[in-house]
């Protein structure tokens, strides 16, 4: 009999959302007429924009003419419209210069950031902050790079950094040397993001210590703040020692669509066995070209049409009324006497739970008593516990109906 990849037999089986889900099913058998809304959700509830929607059928119609028809995409890793676009409005336009062959056009950034770690040996150390988006550590246990889970959820061999109000969610790179980091800013689930002089912290410490930076910038197109970087190639020095993940699905609506880039520069290196240095670079592409065939035409010509103009604003508008549910969010629960974090600068909110109640605790009272979903905070790591996350991609009247059943809480 063929044996079993014994590393996915440390994982738990899927625990938060299957949780939420089970808890949400069990209270609306229980009472069929409660309206639940939920405000836990991270995908996003606004269609796509005309500008895509143009650009996608355009591209269907010349699919279906044998001149214009494409198959493949060649090598699998992006048409060069679309990495040309990237290049010049993403990086180039904040003074990065970020060369095309450096940009890989992928499904999803949750792909990425979950393949990536192919890259590397199994026996380098990998740290996260805690809490945590969940891929990053659940990828390298199937990879075999951890111990066993423990009874606070955490895998051995994993160097957690727990991210607190003590140091604004954003950890200090650790005094032990790890080999690969994962930094999330924004940040889902706490909503904080990043200063410059915290990053170069981070830049620093990979280069004094060889550590490679592998830096998920999924929601930088939430940044309003001007003095807060959208990419960690804004920092000196990122170059040689990081590698970025960026998505449409938070920018542009595309999580039912499905596109992504990552930037992996030439100056990236890690050791061999033997002691050589060797480029990253060429290995993400042969990665990719073996195992990948490339997103559709039809879909980077959506992805390409957010960077005209016209898809410039209307993206603007759409992130606006996310931002907007963040504020009505962030400030009526302030009001309340909540205290939140967050929201600012990322769609997420980071609510410390009232009267010491823990994560689930608190979800549990949302839930029977205002018939709302949140994400217990404690799902994504043991520093979320004392938290649930609240995210804007609600509608923005779920927003207000909700905030007003927080209201009448006593
Ligand atoms: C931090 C983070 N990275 C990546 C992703 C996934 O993005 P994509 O839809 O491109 O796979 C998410 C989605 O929730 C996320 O929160």
């Amino acid at each position: 009999m063929a044996t079993v990849n014994e590393n996915f037999l440390k994982l738990q089986a899927g625990y938060l959302f299957p949780e939420i889900g089970k808890r949400r099913r069990a209270y609306q058998q229980a009472h069929p007429e409660a309206k639940i809304i939920s405000m836990g959700i991270g995908d996003v509830t606004q269609p796509l924009i005309p500008a895509v929607i143009e650009a996608m059928h355009r591209a269907v119609d010349e699919m279906g003419r044998k001149e214009t028809f494409r198959g493949y995409d060649d090598g699998g890793i992006g048409y060069d419209f679309l990495r040309d676009a990237i290049r010049v409005n993403d990086y180039e336009a904040r003074g990065i210069a970020i060369e095309i062959d450096e940009i890989f056009i992928s499904d999803g950034a949750k792909s990425d950031t979950a393949n990536s770690q192919e890259l590397f040996g199994l026996d380098n150390v990998v740290a996260v902050t805690d809490p945590v988006y969940p891929v990053y550590v659940d990828s390298n246990v199937m990879a075999g790079r951890t111990g066993p889970m423990d009874s606070r959820r955490m895998y051995h061999k994993i160097v957690y950094m727990p991210a607190t109000v003590g140091n604004g969610f954003v950890p200090e790179p650790p005094k032990e040397k790890v080999d690969i980091i994962y930094l999330c800013f924004p940040n889902n689930p706490t909503g904080a993001v990043a200063t410059r002089q915290q990053l170069e912290k981070w830049v620093q410490y990979a280069h004094n210590s060889g550590a490679v930076l592998l830096f998920d910038a999924a929601y930088e197109a939430y940044i309003s703040d001007p003095a807060v970087p959208h990419s960690i190639y804004e920092i000196p020095g990122a170059k040689e020692v990081a590698l970025e993940f960026r998505s449409f699905s938070k920018t542009a609506g595309f999580t039912g669509v499905r596109c992504a880039f990552t930037v992996v520069p030439k100056e990236v290196r890690a050791k061999s066995p033997n002691g050589d240095s060797v480029a990253l670079n060429p290995l993400w592409s042969r990665r990719l070209c073996t195992k990948f065939n490339g997103v559709s035409y039809v879909t980077q010509v959506g992805a390409v049409a957010t960077y005209t103009p016209d898809g410039q604003q209307q993206i603007r508008s759409m992130i606006e009324l996310y931002m907007n549910n963040a504020k009505m969010i962030r400030e009526g629960l302030t009001r309340m006497g909540y205290q939140t974090y967050g929201g600012v600068n990322a769609p997420y909110i980071w609510l410390k739970t009232p009267r010491g109640l823990d994560s689930w605790g608190f979800f549990d009272l949302l839930l029977e008593k205002a018939n709302l979903i949140t994400t217990p905070g404690v799902g994504f790591g043991p520093s979320g516990e004392g938290y649930i996350r609240l995210t804007a991609f609600g509608d923005p009247g779920n927003v207000k109906e909700a905030l007003e059943r927080v209201s009448k809480l006593s």
